[in-house]
């Protein structure tokens, strides 16, 4: 159902720690845990005598004891210690899955651990670089992860779904480009010498038009990033020169539990004003409530989509990113099942003019 050679997010840097952690990641239930050097492990979520699930058992040092009957398992998933017998059973080990620490995120990967390779993390340095200052949050969403690749994608929903914070008519009406790299998709679209949106307008704190910018990036299978900003219009933006303006860079990585669940990770750094834990505190808590109205429309989506199966989406232009978006998933689920068509858990987009399922 899911792309598994990929590295996904099992939660925050701050929330993984000498505790064992359960989360689900691609459908399989994973326990999560930092070793005594801090470096991340991460192991399925059942024993292999009785599956009792191992995040209710204990760390020791760096090993896991099931809560049951105590067989202890290192992080490699070999089991090292049985109770009342001193011959270990050779087949005794629960699966093991790479984990890797990057970007105040705790990735780890779900398919083949020999193509491991931590460079295909997506290169999220702003979340913790000194030039950039921000915070984010988790929001559980009841829906699959690809409706929020889809909405984040195609930012005309700002108008109507946040017009009392940042959107307005010019999200809609402006034209945008789509652009697609090896490993990724690009949607660009500039609002020149338009009326700020509320959120913009208190943050630049100067009167006037502004020329608004919104870069948006995927990065298959599953975090999508947005360069934002606005600057007074004639200072310069579109030329390049953000100097009189304000940037902000949106992070969203969602993280599939189920077909119809993710964990939506998301963050807001910007590159001004580095040192104000209240602007950090009041961008946080502005997306975050903008986030909330996200979740409640995809998780109405969701309803539907689950209630009308045959049913199929029908594209427009806004959706071009969306589209090829989805497409790399399909290729990277294709690949890993050696060619065969991906079934689509959810309903697919059509391209207008071949309406046809698949
Ligand atoms: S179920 Fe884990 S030791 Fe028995
Ligand atoms: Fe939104």
């Amino acid at each position: 159902m899911f792309p598994m050679n990929a590295w996904y997010v099992a939660g925050w840097d701050h929330e993984i720690g000498r505790q064992l952690t359960p989360r689900k990641v691609c459908g399989i239930p994973i326990v999560v845990y930092r070793k005594v050097d801090g470096s991340a492990a991460a192991l399925e979520d059942a024993c292999w005598h009785r599956l009792l699930p191992l995040s209710i058992g204990t760390l020791s040092g760096d090993d896991v004891v099931c809560g049951y009957h105590g067989l202890v398992f290192a992080p490699d998933g070999r089991c090292v210690q049985m109770p009342s017998q001193e011959t270990l059973n050779p087949s005794a080990c629960v699966r093991s899955f790479p984990a890797v620490e990057r970007h105040r995120f705790v990735w780890v990967w779900m398919g083949d651990p020999l193509e491991a390779d931590d460079a295909l993390i997506p290169d999220l340095f702003q979340n913790d670089s000194v030039e950039w200052a921000g915070d984010g949050g988790t929001t559980h969403l009841q829906c699959d992860y690809r409706l929020l690749i889809d909405n984040l994608m195609d930012l005309t929903h700002e108008t109507f779904v946040h017009h009392s914070s940042i959107g307005n008519r010019a999200v809609a009406e402006a034209p945008f480009t789509v652009s697609r790299t090896e490993k990724t998709v690009e949607v660009t679209r500039w609002m020149v010498n338009i009326d700020p949106p509320p959120f913009f307008r208190k943050h630049l704190g100067k009167q006037g038009p502004v020329d608004r910018w919104q870069h948006i990036t995927f990065h298959a299978p599953s975090a999508v990033t947005i360069d934002v900003g606005v600057a007074p219009t004639g200072t310069g933006a579109p030329e390049g020169d953000r100097s009189q303006g304000i940037t902000g860079f949106v992070i969203h990585v969602s993280t599939p539990e189920t077909e119809t669940s993710c964990v939506y990770y998301w963050a807001i750094v910007r590159n001004y004003k580095l040192t104000s834990q209240r602007l950090t505190t009041e961008w946080r808590e502005a997306v975050r409530s903008i986030f909330a109205e996200d979740k409640a429309i995809l998780e109405a989506q969701q309803a539907a989509v689950s209630r009308y199966p045959d049913r199929e989406f029908y594209p427009l232009n806004i959706d071009g990113g969306a589209i090829l978006a989805r497409r790399y998933i399909d290729q990277m689920v294709e690949r890993e099942r050696g060619g065969r068509a991906a079934k689509s858990p959810v309903i697919p987009i059509v391209s207008v003019g071949t309406h046809s399922k698949g």
